[in-house]
């Protein structure tokens, strides 16, 4: 296949952004799209050209680095997925395909397709601590949880911080990540002590870092690789009023 790029170019947090053109040549259809774009930078770097800044680790949909907005749509078209899984055979030979960086004020980009998502690690950093008991690995089966608790708990620790909700939504809102990392906690016995205090305060950090309000689009969940419920929204709402009223 050869496919034709449009890259979204930027030296750094304040240089002028720009879509430059490339020709990506030999790409095979069973491809990653970061491998396609490793293939590009080859080029680039044996042309003697700067290649295209972008994030990636794990390259297998775990660690939430990889976030690229491709064609409109952040993870491209895949639904279920990240960047790094999406495969060149989603497309088609001498398509036009454009890529750019995950776009919200709390995320700046530092170079080309790379922003800083710290605005993330200090929400989470923000909720404090979860108690612990010390001492020896307690018995598997002393603190009874049920499925269902259990499930839902699990479903949103799921969430891998990787900004495609924010990046999509309008707003610009971090409501789906927060009250993912929000829910995990809240929902078990052993998050529970803090559970209210820790949902004001990684709402108001929330807040701080300039993400904007929700207002109930659903874009997030229906671009989340995770597929994290907006059900989890609602709950996060609640637990900030609890929190709000017990002041
Ligand atoms: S809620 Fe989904 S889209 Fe948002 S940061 Fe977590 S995994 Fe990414
Ligand atoms: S590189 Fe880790 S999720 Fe894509």
């Amino acid at each position: 296949m050869t496919v034709t790029l449009k890259v979204w170019r930027q030296a750094g947090p304040a240089a002028p952004g720009r879509l430059e053109t490339y020709t990506a040549n030999n790409v095979h259809p069973d491809m990653s799209f970061l491998e396609m774009l490793d293939v590009v930078n080859e080029d680039l770097i044996k042309a003697g050209q700067d290649p295209i800044a972008f994030d990636s680790d794990c390259r297998e949909g775990i660690c939430g680095s990889c976030g690229l907005v491709i064609n409109g749509i952040p993870h491209g078209p895949d639904r279920g997925a990240t960047t790094c899984q999406v495969h060149m055979r989603r497309f088609k030979n001498g398509d036009t395909i454009t890529v750019e960086p995950f776009r919200a004020r709390a995320f700046p980009v530092l170079k080309d397709l790379i922003v800083d998502r710290g605005a993330l690690d200090r929400i989470i950093a923000a909720g404090g601590y979860v108690s612990m008991n010390v001492g020896g690995a307690p018995d598997g089966n002393s603190i009874p949880i049920s499925k269902e608790v259990a499930d839902l708990a699990m479903d949103n620790a799921q969430c891998i911080g990787c900004g495609a909700c924010v990046a999509v939504c309008k707003n610009a809102a971090a409501h789906l990540f927060t009250s993912a990392k929000i829910t995990h906690l809240g929902l078990l016995p052993q998050g529970e002590p803090e559970r209210y205090r820790r949902a004001a305060r990684m709402i108001e950090q929330m807040d701080a870092e300039g993400f904007g309000a929700c207002s109930n689009e659903g874009e997030c969940e229906a671009v989340c690789p995770k597929e994290i419920s907006i059900r989890s929204i609602a709950r996060m709402n609640r637990d900030y009023f609890k929190a709000a009223v017990a002041k």
